[in-house]
């Protein structure tokens, strides 16, 4: 995560990221918490990427949909760092990415990634990436 800048988001490109995140949330696998979770990333060259929650029932082996989202990304060998990302749980309050979530995704966000959460209904809050995870553990740590 470096403090390189990144341009705002056009309307256009914001309103498919989030329609993705809604979409992606109808294809959670939640049977055990029976909360529904969708995350859309956007990557450097313009792709979007989306995961749902896929939980287990060990529930240790549970994935988050951010996480879901990354490793569909990498595997696709999408251009990072990340320009966006947008989730939206199926909960009366916007959840932020749990902790597990941030650390994965701070290896591909920059400090100013715009971060959208979103309840069911829609209601958002907006973070650059650094608001919710100031002293991330990222790979300039590994340089030094
Ligand atoms: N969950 C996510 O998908 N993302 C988060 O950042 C927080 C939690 C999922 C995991 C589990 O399936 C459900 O929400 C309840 O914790």
């Amino acid at each position: 995560m470096t403090a390189k800048k990144i341009k705002a988001l056009s309307p256009t490109v914001f309103k498919k990221l989030k329609k993705s995140a809604f979409a992606v949330r109808k294809k959670a696998y939640a049977p055990y918490s029976g909360f529904q979770v969708g995350a859309a990333i956007l990557t450097q060259d313009d792709q979007i990427v989306s995961g749902c929650n896929v939980e287990n029932a060990s529930y240790g082996g549970t994935i988050c949909a951010e996480r879901g989202a990354v490793l569909k990304a990498v595997s696709n060998g999408a251009k990072m760092p990340l320009k966006a990302v947008y989730v939206v749980s199926s909960s009366a309050k916007a959840w932020p990415p749990c902790g597990l979530c941030l650390q994965v995704l701070s290896e591909f966000c920059l400090s100013t990634t715009l971060v959208t959460i979103s309840n069911k209904e829609g209601q958002e809050k907006m973070y650059r990436f650094s608001d919710l995870l100031p002293e991330s553990f990222d790979p300039q740590f590994l340089k030094s």
